[in-house]
């Protein structure tokens, strides 16, 4: 009931026997600041389980609202059975530090390594270091100055996509003196 949530496209393989391949993670969290971390929790029987525990190595591209329909594709198809780049029509690029590619049109990619494999239960946690962050130009502004909010992130709230609303404050805005 934890929601709203960022659903994220985590791509793996491309490394050794293992093509790309894309798959939504909902259970996805900040979990440190210093190193940066992140975590992912996958199911065993996925087939991307099976990818990350040989490779260690992910991208986690957060996705727009326009990209609402490929997050659902690669919730319910594997990539045992097709190839998730080319049937979502998503563009792979090749990354800096991981055999991963990243998906161009995902406005934020971070390369991780997979740090710890923690096993709770129907999931396996995959807490994993950012070692590289990429984002699109569009996003930052002549001062450099990175314009998330422009980016129309996706939210995943029980069972449904939503795109994000209307701003309502910012952080420590509640204590700030007029
Ligand atoms: C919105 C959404 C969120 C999902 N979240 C997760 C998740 O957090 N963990 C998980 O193991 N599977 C999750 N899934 C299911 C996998 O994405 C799905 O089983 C996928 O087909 C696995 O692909 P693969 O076999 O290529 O790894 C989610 C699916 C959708 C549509």
């Amino acid at each position: 009931m934890l929601a709203p949530v960022p659903p994220v496209l985590v791509s793996c393989g491309g490394k050794g026997d293992y093509r790309p391949n894309i798959i939504t993670v909902a259970w996805a969290g900040t979990v440190c600041s210093e190193p940066p971390m992140l975590s992912v929790s996958i199911r065993p029987q996925r087939y991307s389980h099976e990818i990350i525990s040989a490779t260690r190595e992910i991208v986690v591209n957060l996705p727009t609202a326009a990209l609402a329909k490929a997050v659902d594709w690669c919730g319910v198809k594997s990539g045992r059975d097709v190839d998730k780049f080319d049937g979502a029509c998503l563009t792979p690029f090749r990354s800096d530090y991981v055999s991963a590619p990243g998906i161009l049109e995902s406005p934020v990619n971070m390369e991780c390594k997979v740090r710890k494999i923690i096993q709770l239960g129907s999931h396996d946690m995959f807490i994993a270091e950012i070692v590289a962050v990429h984002v699109t130009e569009e996003l930052i502004d002549k001062r450099g100055k990175l314009r998330l909010e422009d980016a129309g992130l996706l939210a995943y709230s029980h069972g449904e996509y939503y795109a994000l609303g209307r701003r309502l404050g910012y952080f420590g805005y509640s204590v700030r003196k007029r």
